[in-house]
């Protein structure tokens, strides 16, 4: 029996899970900052750094507690290192290694994005391999061919905005308020979907993404008019960028047929999103629940494990890398350092 301590830091969520033998959620506990940064309409880093720092400990002893574990009974740490803001990523990634040091525990750093992808595996059964996962979330979009642990294709990517960031900015065009992506679904769900044609750049020959037109669209639209109802243009954007999500993900499935279709990230957590894959796709799709969808730290648990199953694992050299990616051959970035 294992039991994988996840800490998770990236952005504006603190979060600290314990995950027992890869699937089993003994806590999961999130502290959102999201009132503090609501008045600046957006992440400011450097608050967001010393909140995590407030609240990492007490949120530790919370998810022990909750576990009913003891320190001593832990197997090894996981922790995101990048792609993130590089004062929050230090607050994980130092309580991390100083853990290790002190428990003499095995350490694993994760890539946030390859994290997002096996919220998947939280769960009783398995999902199949090969595997086509769609990424979405605030800073990232991308489509990539998952076809065994750690070995990982990209296919596509945004060439501007991510997703997220979209309906983030959309929502502020809009004054629906911030975080925008849970704030678009509410304000849609009260209008017309079919009220305004905004352009659909669905890049053919291409598996990449582009939402910056889409995004500059709303915004002549809604400054070049008066007496709109933001919820039309809301219910509007959400279903062209719904529409472009599934139609680009069933297109590349068509080429690759793999075996399921995989959904991460916050985006992920959209119901509009959730229920056109599930309408649209003939080969089976896999949601996690939203609360998994959006950051958490049973994901890099789930994520660590699978990785020192692989004999992956990093040492406590291990820094943080804000601009983490998806690097060509290689997939996600750095694959952890192997311990010879
Ligand atoms: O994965 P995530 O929690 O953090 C990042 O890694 O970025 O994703 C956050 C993004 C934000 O842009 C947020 O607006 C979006 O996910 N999001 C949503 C929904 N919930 C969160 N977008 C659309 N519909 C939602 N229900
Ligand atoms: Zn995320």
């Amino acid at each position: 029996m294992t039991k994988i301590l996840g800490v998770e830091t990236s952005c504006d969520d603190t979060a600290v899970s314990i995950v027992e033998d890869g699937n089993r959620i003994l806590s999961n506990l999130v502290s959102s900052q999201v009132d503090i940064h609501a008045r600046y309409g957006g992440v400011i880093p450097e608050v967001a750094s010393r909140q995590h720092l407030l609240t990492i400990i007490p949120l530790l002893r919370q998810a022990l507690q909750e576990a009913n574990t003891d320190l001593k009974d832990l197997s090894a740490v996981a922790v995101t290192f990048g792609p993130g803001l590089a004062g929050s990523l230090l607050v994980g990634v130092s309580l991390a290694k100083s853990l290790c040091l002190a428990l003499d525990l095995p350490l694993v750093g994760i890539n946030h994005l390859e994290g997002h992808i096996y919220a998947n595996w939280l769960r009783e059964s398995s999902p199949l391999l090969p595997c086509l996962c769609l990424i979405v979330s605030g800073g990232h979009t991308e489509l990539v061919l998952m076809r065994g642990h750690g070995d990982f294709l990209l296919l596509g990517r945004t060439r501007d905005d991510a997703c997220g960031e979209a309906f983030d900015k959309v929502a502020r065009i809009l004054g629906l308020g911030y975080p925008g992506g849970p704030a678009i679904e509410r304000a849609a769900i009260r209008g017309d979907p079919s009220s305004f044609a905004l352009p659909h750049a669905l890049l053919r020959g291409s598996h990449d993404f582009s939402f910056s037109g889409l995004k500059t669209a709303v915004l002549h639209l809604w400054g070049g008019r008066e007496g709109l109802s933001p919820f039309d243009v809301a219910a509007s954007f959400q279903a062209t960028v719904v529409d472009i999500l599934v139609t680009k993900t069933l297109e590349a499935a068509k080429e690759i047929e793999p075996k399921q279709i995989l959904l991460a990230g916050g985006v992920a957590a959209n119901g509009s999103l959730r229920q056109e894959f599930m309408r649209r796709s003939k080969i089976p799709v896999c949601l996690p629940p939203p609360s998994l969808c959006t950051d958490n730290a049973a994901m890099i648990a789930c994520c660590g494990y699978f990785n020192l199953r692989e004999g992956r694992r990093s040492d406590l050299s291990l820094d943080i890398l804000p601009n983490a990616g998806f690097a060509e051959g290689v997939g996600f970035e750095p694959t952890t350092q192997l311990l010879k």
